[in-house]
């Protein structure tokens, strides 16, 4: 009896012990394999840091290779020139401007002949290799052309008198290297030099002489389709020709010229 009451007593309590689990949760009382549940858990990695990609460079040039901004250089022109109330002042602003690269390879700074009391103002393009030499425009083969031309109408730089007088500058006062022709960048950060020079000139007419001073005064190319056609720019009366340089290659161009300047002596008379 005492042994039968053990066994009952045994079968209850592992009864109730199973109960006790069931109401924690177990749901299976055995497994494949042996569990350890003492077993420390092995420690959650935490995951690799993901490697830092570096942002490409940019690669930024060192500032003094930095291309030139050509908005400035205008408009450090403009101010320049505008500050100056002489010829002489606008000589030494030029010979002060330094965004204009010929500069570094001319020998001279080309500024203008005659007389600035002139009622004629002739523009030409640039100094050739005669004039940065000399510092004077146009004294070489298509200069001496032109003073010929020029003189057969009565005008000459030489001449005291303002009615017979020239005035002779050019768009660039530098020589561009080989002759090359002037770029519309180059046009475009001399302009404000070239009008201050005409403002203080004042002359009565003014001559543009081939395709770079049409383009500086007239914003267009076509020297010889505009030749001879009297215009009108700074509140000016405007007459284009050709460039003597090209009445040296064709010298049967030359007929048209003198037309023109026999268009000019009447504009000067009337
Ligand atoms: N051609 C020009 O336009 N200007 C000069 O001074 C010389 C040649």
């Amino acid at each position: 009896m005492g042994i039968e009451n053990d066994i009952a007593g045994d079968w209850h309590a592992a009864l109730a012990a199973l109960a006790w689990q069931v109401d924690l949760g177990l749901s299976d009382i055995s497994a494949e394999s042996p569990l350890n549940r003492y077993e420390l858990p092995e420690p959650i990695k935490a995951p690799a840091p993901k490697p830092v990609i570096a942002a490409p460079k940019v690669t930024q040039p060192p500032p003094e290779l930095e291309a030139p901004n050509p908005d400035a250089a205008i408009f450090e022109a403009r101010a320049a020139a505008n500050h100056c109330e002489t010829l002489e002042a606008l000589r030494e602003a030029l010979a002060a401007f330094e965004h204009c690269e010929l500069k570094r390879g001319a020998r001279n700074l080309v500024f203008a002949d005659g007389n600035p009391k002139a009622r004629v103002l002739i523009l030409g393009e640039a100094p050739g290799v005669e004039e940065d030499r000399e510092g004077r425009p146009f004294v070489g083969r298509a200069g001496q052309l032109l003073d010929r031309m020029f003189a057969a109408i009565g005008l000459a730089r030489t001449s005291p008198d303002p009615e017979t007088a020239l005035y002779i500058t050019n768009t660039l006062p530098w020589r561009p290297p080989q002759n090359r022709d002037p770029s519309l960048a180059e046009i475009a950060m001399m302009r404000p030099f070239v009008e201050r020079h005409i403002a203080l000139v004042n002359p009565d007419v003014i001559v543009l002489v081939g395709n770079t001073p049409l383009q500086t005064m007239l914003n267009t190319k076509g020297i010889l389709r505009l030749r001879g056609i009297w215009t009108e720019a700074l509140g000016k009366p405007v007459l284009p020709m050709t460039h003597p340089a090209y009445l040296l290659r064709n010298p049967a161009a030359k007929r048209e010229a003198w037309a023109d300047l026999l268009s000019l002596q009447a504009k000067l008379r009337g």
